[in-house]
């Protein structure tokens, strides 16, 4: 009889091991679960609220010659942004620098038309409302310049004879 007990002692405390080990990597998988899930959420927020510019990149473009003074391109990011890259009219011939270039946004800040160079008039003009802005990108006449709003300008940089400019490659 006292044998009987003891075995049922012994099934008792197996069953309660195992319920307990269970229990103990069911919670240890849910509590990964959520750490995954909320370090994710906190992750996301982060690049939202403080961008840290780590999602931009130097991008080719073209070697040096292959924009002439006083022409310009258009270049689109891999994300959509377009820009025009200009070389300036009084450039050097055979050695320009990274100072002969510029890259602006070519999406007008007012109502978003197409802005382009004007190589004759030394600046950028949007045909919807005759704006107009300088190799800055500061706006200087029309509707972006009474609202102070200015084109975007990337920057550019020279590596070898190629053109390089930094944009972003993906988005949060
Ligand atoms: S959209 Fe360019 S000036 Fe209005």
């Amino acid at each position: 009889m006292g044998e009987i007990i003891s075995e049922n002692e012994d099934t008792f405390d197996e069953t309660h091991d195992r319920r307990s080990a269970l229990t103990a990597a069911t919670s240890l998988i849910m509590f990964g679960g959520l750490a995954s899930g909320y370090g994710t959420f906190f992750a996301m927020a982060g690049r939202f609220l403080f961008p840290s510019g780590s999602n931009k990149a130097w991008m080719f473009v073209t070697d040096v010659q292959g924009i002439q003074p006083g022409q310009s391109i258009p270049f689109s990011s891999p994300t959509g942004v377009r820009v025009t890259i200009t070389r300036k009219s009084e450039s050097s011939p055979s050695n320009p620098t990274e100072e002969s270039f510029f890259a602006l946004s070519s999406v007008c800040p007012h109502l978003g038309c197409r802005v382009h160079w004007e190589a004759q008039n030394d600046r950028f003009f949007c045909p919807c409302h005759n704006g107009a802005f300088d190799q800055g990108g500061k706006a200087v006449s029309g509707p972006p310049a009474a609202d102070g709003q200015n084109l975007p300008r990337y920057p550019l940089k020279i590596v070898e004879g190629a053109l390089y400019i930094e944009m972003p490659y993906s988005s949060v």
